[in-house]
């Protein structure tokens, strides 16, 4: 059983990796399985929303009752998420979104050159999705960033959280078991614009995902 206190909302969420393509074999990517992000928008579907998830490329099944939208790069993602961005009361931007792509992607297979056994690729910085939605949201909008980090989680999480404009920031430490990429569970510390820290204790994705659903419902209501 679960509370219906979404329904009437739609609520646009973004999970799992960016691809970058460096040639038709070769990609920049991250180790974002899709688990946090498809977590939060099953509990939102189940909490009553309409949910859109745009998603990078994760060997997971579409949670039910969400609209899919499938991308690879985070140009693609980002057009994905301002394709329906006016739909949206809530945004939840878990997805890892590469920060560099390469300057270009070449058309046929990089061979191997030179007697030096090295070689350079030159990257260019991707667009911010989320501090660009953060520009442009409406004010009855509610949009909820992540953080990933490795060190000084509430510096940089709060740091984000001004930066891109965000109404409240999930921050998870990333590179420790049984926290942030890959694993079944999280542990998140939710910070909001005005002031409210909530330290979730380690538990299964579904749990933090509903965690920071009742946190959103406590803010917008
Ligand atoms: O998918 P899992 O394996 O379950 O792992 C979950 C997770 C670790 C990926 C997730 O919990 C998480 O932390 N997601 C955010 C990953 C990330 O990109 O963090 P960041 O601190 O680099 O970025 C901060 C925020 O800006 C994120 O909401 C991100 O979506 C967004 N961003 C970042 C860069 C960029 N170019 N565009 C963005 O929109």
């Amino acid at each position: 059983f679960y509370k219906k206190d979404l329904n009437g909302k739609t609520v646009l969420v973004s999970a799992g990796p960016t691809v970058e393509p460096i040639d038709p074999v070769r990609f920049i990517s991250n180790h974002s399985s899709g688990k946090m992000g498809y977590a939060v928008a099953a509990a939102a579907e189940k909490r009553g929303a309409r949910v859109i998830l745009v998603s990078g490329p994760v060997n997971l099944d579409a949670p039910a009752g969400v609209e899919c939208v499938s991308v690879g790069s985070c140009d693609q993602m980002y057009d994905a998420m301002f394709d329906h961005l006016d739909q949206a009361d809530i945004i939840v931007k878990v997805a890892a979104v590469g920060d560099f792509k390469p300057v270009s992607t070449q058309a046929h297979k990089i061979k191997k050159s030179g007697e030096q056994g090295h070689m350079t690729l030159e990257l260019t910085q991707n667009k911010d999705i989320l501090k660009a939605i953060g520009l442009k949201k409406r004010k009855n909008q509610y949009l909820v960033g992540f953080a990933a980090e490795t060190r000084d989680l509430e510096t940089y999480a709060t740091g984000k959280m001004e930066k891109k404009h965000l109404d409240m920031i999930a921050a998870n430490i990333v590179g420790k078991s049984g926290s942030g990429f890959k694993a079944d569970t999280n542990k998140v510390k939710l910070f909001t614009r005005d002031g409210h820290v909530t330290d979730l204790p380690l538990m299964p994705k579904e749990a933090v995902a509903h965690a920071i659903l009742d946190a959103v419902v406590q803010a917008i209501s």
